[in-house]
């Protein structure tokens, strides 16, 4: 295959129908991050978290005690991206289980979202960077493949960007989070909605207008609405 063609398997409007599986035993997966996942590999969760479970894509499964996947509904019509596995993710497996994802739960219960019956939530990196530190554009692009095919596999009605990270990672908007939070943008028809991200309210906790928890209750109301009006 040229390198061209290689390149191509990495844009979603280049999806061909799917090539049924052989089945998450790792096989597929390449291990040079240079060699794309092609979109379509998946036919269900379960088999791309067995091939994540085995990915050496980047270096941050050398450093991983846990891959995180994803927790909540493959079937939900929300799907959340944060940035990356923290301490509790990493221990645990699981995503936003920590004091960030406490606060994330409670966010979504205040407009009577029930994360793991509503929601698909997941991160743009599925291995936690060292001491929590954004991860580099080329660990971005090494997990990519995979969060392509969460998304095919999901496809939610609404998805939303905690964070720049997320925003930055997914779309390629390089905007800063503050300009473009409440704003929906498409991405590849996919409606998203970027936030703030939680660990940023829990370091700025005034409830004043204006304030990083007011900005957050303006947005995920508009979210809720949305949804509502999608799902009748
Ligand atoms: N922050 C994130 O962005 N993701 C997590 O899973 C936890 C904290």
């Amino acid at each position: 295959m040229t390198d061209e063609a290689q390149i191509n398997l990495f844009e979603w409007s280049t999806q061909s129908p799917a090539t049924p599986p052989s089945g998450g035993d790792g096989a597929r997966i390449p291990t040079s991050a240079q060699v794309p996942i092609p979109p379509g590999t998946y036919t269900h969760i379960e088999a791309l978290a067995q091939d994540c479970r085995q990915c050496q894509r980047c270096d941050l499964s050398q450093t991983r005690t846990h891959v995180v996947v994803s927790r909540g509904s493959p079937q939900a019509p929300l799907m959340i991206i944060g940035e990356g596995p923290g301490q509790q993710e990493d221990e645990t497996g699981l995503p936003f289980v920590g004091r960030a994802g406490q606060l994330l739960e409670k966010i979504l219960a205040a407009v009577q979202l029930e994360p793991e019956r509503d929601t698909y939530i997941c991160n743009m990196v599925k291995c936690r960077p060292p001491g929590n530190r954004t991860p580099t554009p080329d660990e971005t692009a090494a997990c990519r493949p995979y969060l392509l095919e969460q998304i095919r596999l999901v496809n939610p009605k609404i998805i939303l960007l905690t964070g720049a990270t997320a925003v930055k990672g997914l779309t390629g908007d390089k905007r800063g989070i503050t300009k473009i939070r409440g704003q929906w943008i498409t991405w590849q028809n996919h409606l998203c909605m970027p936030i703030l991200h939680p660990a940023y309210l829990l370091r700025n906790p005034s409830r004043k207008p204006g304030s990083p928890k007011w900005l957050m209750w303006q947005d995920i109301q508009l979210v809720k609405a949305k949804l509502n009006e999608l799902i009748p």
